[in-house]
């Protein structure tokens, strides 16, 4: 059994069912990526990883739920708080962590995602590339073991794509053990960092694509 393993995971909504017995593993310091057709279920597995979706069948065994990460398509940052009260938010108000030391985290991550001019801004005031680097900082904050990329690029302008592709990069990089899951459509991206491809299809894994030969070149 893996870090992360889903056993047999059925979701359906109403008369609908989107995943139809779901099985995959995965290694902990993997980087993992799922494609498939749109409507495939790649989201609902994604929410239903993070308990954000009650499954109705099958097993997932999980790290904890405060070592998971996740990054959605549309940022869902909190309007009316800046991009470093963004990132504190969790910190203060679930580990209870004294304001300045949070301030003086959510300012490390402003400067790693290269955004540290911008931590007493609002979102209002960011482009898409801008808010969703706020968006990994955030993520990031609780120094996840597991981080889970919903489209993280595809509400962006082409033009700021590379910049977060090129952050979440950076950050495998820099941490060989994290886990990550990443559901996307930029497949040159998804060739470089992947280790493993997970194929959707109908509700089911169709395929899985080893994808070492690409990792020797990376
Ligand atoms: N909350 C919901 N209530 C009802 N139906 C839903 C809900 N969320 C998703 N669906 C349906 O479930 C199916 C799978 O949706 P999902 O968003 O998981 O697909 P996806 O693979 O992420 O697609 P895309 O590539 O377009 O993001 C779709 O038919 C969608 O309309
Ligand atoms: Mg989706």
């Amino acid at each position: 059994m893996g870090y992360i393993s889903v056993r047999d995971l059925h979701k359906s909504y109403g008369q609908d069912e989107i995943l139809k017995g779901i099985d995959l593993d995965i290694n902990q310091g993997e980087v993992v990526s799922i494609i498939g057709a749109s409507g495939g279920g790649k989201s609902t597995f994604l929410r239903c990883l993070i308990d954000l979706e009650t499954i109705d069948k099958g097993e997932i065994t999980l790290p904890e739920k405060n070592k998971m990460g996740m990054v959605f398509q549309s940022f869902n940052l909190f309007p009316h708080m800046t991009a470093a009260q963004n990132i504190m938010e969790s910190l203060v108000v679930v580990d209870k962590m004294d304001k300045k030391e949070a301030r003086k985290i959510a300012e490390n991550l402003l400067e790693k995602v290269g955004l540290k001019e911008k931590a007493d801004v609002y979102p209002k005031t960011l482009s898409g590339g801008q808010k969703q680097r706020v968006a990994i900082a955030r993520a990031l904050a609780r120094n996840p073991e597991v981080l889970l990329f919903d489209e993280p690029t595809s509400a962006l302008d082409p033009e700021m794509v590379n910049e977060v592709l090129n952050v979440i990069e950076s950050l495998r990089e820099e941490n060989k053990n994290i886990t990550m899951i990443i559901v996307s459509h930029e497949m040159n991206f998804v060739n470089k960092v992947s280790d493993r491809i997970f194929v959707f299809e109908k509700g089911k894994v169709k395929d899985i694509i080893n994808n070492l030969e690409n990792r020797k070149n990376y």
